[in-house]
């Protein structure tokens, strides 16, 4: 397997939370009340899915290794790009939290919020992924060796194999904190 087959894998499993959240827009657009247990979840998709887990691997591996390599101005843009999305992705889910906290708290206005960040993230992550299956993934590849690829992709399932035991320990870490003595 080249080491972009499990990010592709990843991609197909991110982009099946669009049509869940649209439906939630659609939900709120007839003049529901925002469900908060599903904007949790999809927060935790986003975070630890989408972000940790996805992005992590882009970044603190085939970013990391591609850097070093004589990138093509063309490639090193969208890399560039790709960066800065990221970004962007962080802190849009980032304001959807807020929003959820004060709608949660009763701020029924924070519903605008809501819908506007949802609709961000539900534009965005198509297109993000689309820029990397289409136009980067590929083309990226031929600047390894078929040894620095198998390497990669070990690096990428040792990653994986560490982030479960990370979710856990800054969960416990969370709880432990919050704990307030009865
Ligand atoms: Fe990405
Ligand atoms: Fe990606």
């Amino acid at each position: 397997m080249k080491p972009i087959g499990p990010l592709m894998r990843e991609h197909r499993r991110i982009e099946r939370i669009i049509p869940v959240l649209k439906t939630e827009l659609n939900r709120i657009d007839k003049g529901n009340e925002a469900n908060v247990e599903l904007l949790t979840v999809a927060v935790d998709f986003f975070r630890t899915y989408a972000d940790r887990t996805h992005h992590g691997k882009e970044e603190d591996i085939l970013f990391r290794e591609l850097v070093k390599k004589p990138l093509s101005p063309e490639h090193k843009t969208t890399m560039d790009e790709l960066i800065q999305e990221h970004i962007y992705a962080r802190k849009t889910v980032s304001a959807l939290v807020a929003a959820k906290d004060a709608y949660r708290k009763g701020d029924k206005g924070a519903v605008r919020d809501i819908v506007k960040r949802v609709t961000e993230l539900v534009n965005f992550y198509p297109a993000h992924i689309e820029k990397e299956d289409q136009h980067f993934f590929y083309p990226v590849l031929d600047y390894f060796s078929k040894q620095e690829q198998d390497d990669m992709l070990q690096e990428f399932w040792e990653f994986d194999r560490l982030l479960i035991h990370e979710k856990y320990q800054r969960v416990i870490e969370e709880l432990e904190t919050n704990l307030t003595p009865q």
